[in-house]
């Protein structure tokens, strides 16, 4: 079997500097591709700034043969990033955007400064790389974006409100680039990973840790990046070798007359029906709950002789 080959691309890495980052890099500059290994080089909780982190990992990369450029901005300030990939290369394929940073604390001592900077880094810093990133994708009708939520995001997390908040734009964000994108072959997908990085070592054990390397969320990543790749739109976890892809689930729900009878006490009388997910259904698009109003017509009238009219009003049928 021939190996997923990345030649002639030019790819991105935001955060390359350690954890997952570093082991995208260092996989991409291995299989022929030109990585900008951005990397601001502070602390996990935002602090500082060096060269030395992304500094190594290009050294690393050159000296196993491969072709990388650093780069040491902030993603907040993603068009710069993105103009070293322009300059050193003359191109942009693949955007990844991992960077990120913790500010953990209990909802009740939050300050705006956590919030604000947890917010900054994550989600403007991925909509500024990307941002900058979207004419040559568009220009060239190819590009690939990933973008990196985690599980604290999709069902929240004990002392991490900021995080998850940002975390689950990542999915609205990638969503809607699918969207977007997909006419001119630009896809965008979602991980939320699991790993052994300075951001886990002190909330997990170190056997667990040690089961859990960075190394192990590649292979998944190159797949959907790579040129042949059909998936856009979808959400994974992914970590110590499993990989799984998420979907949205809604109840079969409860339909009711909208009418003066629809009252908190008639929504109440049927409550189970509302979280029956018995014959649940898996929405992609804003559309599909119009889907569901036309499916709600065809069924007929009710043993009330109703029916629904388009609008998802009820008319009554003689
Ligand atoms: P890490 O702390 O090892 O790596 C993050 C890198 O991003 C660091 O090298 C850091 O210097 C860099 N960075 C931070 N702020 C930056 C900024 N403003 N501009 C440029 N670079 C910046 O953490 P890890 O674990 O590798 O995390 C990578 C991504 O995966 C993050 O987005 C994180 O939130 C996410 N994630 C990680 C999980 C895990 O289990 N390790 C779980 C869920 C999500």
């Amino acid at each position: 079997m021939s190996e997923l080959r990345f030649d002639g691309q030019v790819i991105v890495v935001t955060g390359a500097g350690g954890g997952l980052g570093k082991a995208y890099a260092l996989f991409f500059g291995s299989r022929g591709a030109s990585v900008v290994v951005n990397d601001l080089g502070g602390s996990f909780k935002g602090e500082g700034n060096s060269t030395k982190a992304a500094d190594v990992v290009v050294d690393e990369i050159k000296a196993a043969g491969g072709k990388a450029v650093a780069n040491y901005d902030s993603v907040e300030n993603g068009d710069r990033i993105i103009e070293t990939a322009i300059q050193n290369y003359g191109r942009i394929d693949v955007l990844l955007n991992n960077a990120g940073i913790l500010r953990d604390i209990s909802f009740k001592n939050m300050k705006d400064q956590d919030w604000d900077l947890i917010i900054n880094v994550h989600v403007k810093g991925s909509y500024k790389c990307a941002r900058a990133a979207w004419p040559y994708f568009r220009k060239q009708k190819y590009g690939r974006v990933i973008n990196t939520a985690s599980a604290a995001g999709l069902f929240g997390s004990f002392g991490q409100c900021n995080y998850s908040a940002a975390k689950l734009a990542m999915v609205g964000f990638t969503e809607t680039l699918a969207k977007e994108g997909a006419k001119y072959n630009i896809h965008a997908n979602v991980i939320a990973p699991i790993a052994a990085s300075r951001m886990t070592q002190t909330v997990m054990p170190p056997d667990i840790l040690e089961n859990l390397k960075p190394d192990w969320v590649v292979p998944l990543v190159a797949v959907l990046v790579h040129k042949d790749s059909d998936e856009n739109g979808a959400i994974y976890e992914v970590g110590g070798g499993h990989i799984a892809k998420l979907r949205w689930e809604r109840a079969s729900g409860l339909l009711l007359k909208a009418d003066d009878s629809y009252t908190p006490g008639a929504i109440l009388k049927r409550w189970p029906e509302i979280s029956n997910f018995r014959d649940a259904d898996h929405p992609t698009g804003v559309a599909d709950f119009m889907g569901l109003l036309e499916k709600s017509m065809k069924m007929g009238p009710n043993d009330k002789g109703e029916t629904l009219d388009f609008k998802g009003k009820v008319a009554l049928v003689t």
